[in-house]
C-alpha cells in the first residue's frame, strides 16, 4: 500500500466521521500522514545535526504553500482522492505541443479546445511557457522563472483562464518542471554571476579544472555536436559551471538543501497555477556523484519521493511523471521501489515500447520487442506509462544488448543498421530522418524526424505513388493503434494526427539551426485541418479519421484502462505482435503484421490463446468478423486487428 492509498483510506474515513471535512484538518492529516517518510528522506540527503533548521523551513513552506492553494483546486483534490487512480483511465488520451507553434499563444489554444474534443483528447501536455533566455533557450527548457509566463504566450490571467475552461471541459493539464537545471539568465545564474557565493553554491560551480576533470571521466555526453562536455567557463566568474545538456543550461546543486526548498517552492506554485500532471524533466539527472554516470543513483530517487511526498501533502491529486529515458530497468525505478514503492512517480515514459517499436518498423520483424517487453519485470499495479511514438526529442536507440545478442545479431552493427535505415542510407528504406548528435568516438548516434516522414510518407508523396502512400497511412495508424490499446495514457505529438512532414525550415533559424530536434517541431496547419471535410480522401484525412475512430473505441471499451493486465504472446510469426487486454469480463487481442507482405497465423494457435475465429469473434477496427483462408488468418501488410470474441 503506497502513501496515495493511506491518504485516499483517510480522506474517505474523516468524510465519513465528520461529513464535509475542512480543509485545514485535511492538511494536518495528510502532513501526519506523510511526516515520518519526509522526514525520513531529508535528512537521508543532508545530515541530520547540521539541517534541522532546512527541515522546519521546509514544514513552513508546506503550510504556506498550502494556505496559497485555490479552494476550487483543494475540493477537486479530494475528489480525485475519492476517485481513486483516475490516471489509469481508458478515457485519457493526451496530445503534447508547443503553445506557440500550435496556434500562437495560449488564448490561441483556448480557441482550440475544441479541435481537441472532435478528436477525442483530453489531456494536454504543455510545453514550457514560462520567461527564457532570448535565441537559443532548447524550446523553453532553458527556464528562466518557473511560473513567470513568457509575454509572447501571454499572461498568468490568460493561462488561469484557459485551465479552467480546460477543467469545465474534463481535460487534464499536464506542464514541465525543468528540475534538473536553470538557465543562466534565471535570477539565482544571474546573482552567481554576480560573484554572490551564497547562489554559486545553487550550482556546481569550480574555480579551476580540478573536478570538472574528475567528473569528465565517467560523465556522459548529451549533446557530443552541439554542447560536448558537461563544463562551460564563465567568464564574468572566471569559474567553471556544470552544464549537461546546453551550455546555458546550468545544473541545480541539489546536495545544498536550499536548493531543494526553492525548487519545492517552485514545484507547488506550478501546481497551484490548476496543472494535473508535472513532468519531471530529465530527472535522471538529479544528483551527481564523482566517479559514476550521475543518472539514476539511489539520492536522485530519494529526492524525487521527497518532492512526491511533500507535494502529496497539499496537492493529492497533482500526480509526476518521470521523463526518465533511460534503460528499461532503470525506468520502473522511477515508480519508487521497496518502500518508497509507488511514492516517487505515479507515471513514466515507455520509452522501451517507443525504441522497440521503431526498431520493428525498420527490421519488419517484432522478436527483438516480444523479448524485450517479456523480460522486463512489470511494473507496480499503481503506476501507468505515456505510451508514444514520437515526441520533440529524437529516439534514442536504447535496446538491451544481450537480447539483441539473443537475435543473433552484433549490437554495434545492428545500431548502424537501424541508423542507416532511418538517417537515409540505405536507397530501398522509405524513412527520411536525420542523424541527431552522431559521436564518432563511439558511434552512439539517434534519430530525428517526424511519424509521417520516418514512416516512409515523405517519401511516397514525393513520388507521388498511390499504394506507397496508403502503405506510410496505414503504417501510422497501426503504429498509434499500439499506442492507443497497450497499457497507459496515449501521447500524440501534435501535427502526427495530420500526417505532418519533417520541417526543414529550422536549417534557416539562427537559434535552431544547432539541433536538428526541431525539424520535427512544426507550425501547425490549420489550412490542412480545416480542408480535412472537403478531401476526405487526402493522407491527412485518412490519419485523423483513423485516429479519431480508434480514440472513440478505446474509451468505449473498459478493457483498455490499465490494470496492469497486458499479456503479450510469444507468437510463431516473427514479423507479427499480439498483446492482450483484459479485465474480468472480456479480453481484445492487438494484432499487428510489421511486415510489408502478407502473413498469416493458424488457427489452431489462434485457438490456444483463446481467440474464437469464424463468426464468433470480430475486428473491432472494422465491425466484421473475420475470413480464414486454408485456416489461417491473413494479415495484409502492416494491418492492425482488434479482436474481440462475441
Ligand atoms: C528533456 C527535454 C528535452 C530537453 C532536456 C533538457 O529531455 O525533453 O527537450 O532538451 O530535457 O532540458
Amino acid at each position: 500500500m503506497n502513501q496515495a492509498a493511506l491518504h485516499r483510506l483517510l480522506a474517505s474515513k474523516s468524510q465519513m466521521k465528520k461529513g464535509e471535512s475542512s480543509y485545514e484538518a485535511l492538511f494536518d492529516q495528510r502532513l501526519a500522514t506523510n511526516l515520518s517518510l519526509i522526514k525520513t528522506l531529508f535528512f537521508s540527503l543532508y545530515q541530520e545535526p547540521n539541517h534541522e533548521a532546512y527541515f522546519h523551513d521546509l514544514l513552513d513552506q508546506l503550510e504556506v504553500q498550502f494556505s496559497e492553494r485555490p479552494n476550487e483546486l483543494k475540493k477537486q483534490d479530494l475528489e480525485r482522492l475519492n476517485f481513486g487512480n483516475w490516471y489509469q483511465s481508458e478515457k485519457l488520451v493526451g496530445m503534447q505541443l508547443y503553445v506557440d507553434r500550435f496556434n500562437k499563444d495560449i488564448n490561441g489554444l483556448k480557441e482550440k479546445l475544441t479541435y481537441f474534443e472532435d478528436l477525442g483528447i483530453n489531456f494536454l501536455h504543455l510545453m514550457p511557457i514560462t520567461t527564457r533566455p532570448a535565441g537559443e533557450n532548447d524550446g523553453g527548457y532553458a527556464v528562466s522563472s518557473y511560473h513567470e509566463i513568457d509575454p509572447r504566450y501571454g499572461t498568468k490571467e490568460n493561462f488561469l483562464v484557459m485551465a479552467q475552461e480546460a477543467r469545465q471541459k474534463n481535460m487534464f493539464l499536464m506542464l514541465d518542471f525543468v528540475v534538473n537545471h536553470t538557465s543562466d539568465e534565471f535570477r539565482w545564474a544571474k546573482k552567481a554571476k554576480a560573484g554572490e557565493l551564497k547562489y554559486q553554491n545553487y550550482y556546481y560551480i569550480y574555480s579551476d579544472r580540478t573536478i570538472p576533470n574528475e567528473f569528465e571521466k565517467t560523465l556522459p555526453e548529451i549533446f557530443p555536436q552541439s554542447a560536448p562536455g558537461n563544463f562551460t567557463y564563465n567568464e564574468k566568474m572566471e569559474k567553471w559551471v556544470m552544464t549537461c545538456f546546453n551550455t546555458y543550461q546550468w545544473d541545480l546543486n541539489y546536495r545544498n538543501p536550499a536548493v531543494f526548498i526553492e525548487m519545492l517552492g517552485n514545484l507547488m506554485s506550478l501546481a497551484n497555477l490548476g496543472v494535473d500532471v508535472v513532468r519531471f524533466d530529465a530527472l535522471a539527472f538529479l544528483w551527481k556523484k564523482l566517479g559514476t554516470l550521475s543518472q539514476n543513483l539511489p539520492e536522485a530517487h530519494t529526492l524525487i519521493a521527497l518532492f512526491r511526498m511533500c507535494l502529496q501533502v497539499i496537492a493529492p491529486g497533482v500526480i509526476l511523471l518521470a521523463e526518465a529515458i533511460v534503460a528499461p530497468r532503470n525506468i520502473l525505478k522511477y515508480f519508487g521501489e521497496n518502500i518508497l514503492e509507488g511514492n516517487e512517480c505515479e507515471i513514466a515514459y515507455n520509452a522501451s515500447l517507443m525504441a522497440l517499436l521503431w526498431n520493428s518498423i525498420a527490421t519488419k520483424e517484432t522478436s527483438l520487442m516480444l523479448k524485450s517487453l517479456t523480460n522486463i519485470p512489470s511494473k507496480p499495479n499503481d503506476a501507468t506509462w505515456i505510451n508514444y511514438i514520437r515526441c520533440h526529442d529524437d529516439i534514442g536507440l536504447g535496446y538491451d544488448d544481450d537480447f539483441v545478442k539473443s537475435m543473433g545479431w552484433d549490437p554495434g552493427m545492428h545500431k548502424q543498421f537501424i541508423l542507416n535505415y532511418y538517417c537515409g542510407r540505405l536507397e530501398w528504406s522509405p524513412a527520411k530522418g536525420l542523424m541527431f548528435m552522431y559521436n564518432p568516438k563511439n558511434g552512439d548516434g539517434r534519430i530525428t524526424g517526424s511519424t509521417a516522414s520516418l514512416l516512409g510518407l515523405e517519401t511516397a508523396l514525393e513520388q507521388k505513388n498511390k499504394n506507397i502512400i496508403d502503405y506510410a497511412v496505414t503504417k501510422i495508424l497501426m503504429m498509434y493503434g499500439i499506442v492507443l490499446t497497450y497499457g497507459g495514457i496515449p501521447m500524440i505529438y501534435a501535427g502526427d494526427e495530420i500526417g505532418t512532414l519533417n520541417d526543414y525550415s529550422y536549417e534557416q533559424n539562427e537559434d535552431h539551426k544547432n539541433d536538428n530536434r526541431w525539424v520535427n517541431r512544426p507550425v501547425q496547419n490549420w489550412k490542412v485541418i480545416s480542408e480535412l471535410a472537403s478531401k476526405v480522401d487526402s493522407p491527412s484525412a485518412a490519419i485523423y479519421n483513423g485516429l479519431k475512430k480508434m480514440i472513440g473505441l478505446r474509451k468505449s471499451l473498459s478493457v483498455f484502462k490499465d490494470s496492469n493486465d497486458i499479456k503479450i504472446h510469444g507468437c510463431p510469426n516473427p514479423h507479427i505482435f499480439i498483446f492482450q487486454r483484459s479485465n474480468e469480463t472480456e479480453s481484445v487481442w492487438i494484432l499487428t503484421n510489421f511486415n510489408e507482405v502478407t502473413e498469416t497465423l493458424d488457427i489452431s494457435w489462434l485457438l490456444s490463446i483463446g481467440i474464437f475465429t469464424g463468426s464468433d469473434s470480430i475486428d473491432l477496427l472494422t465491425g466484421e468478423s473475420f475470413e480464414l483462408v486454408h485456416n489461417a488468418l491473413p494479415l495484409k501488410p502492416y494491418q492492425q486487428m482488434w479482436i474481440k470474441n462475441l
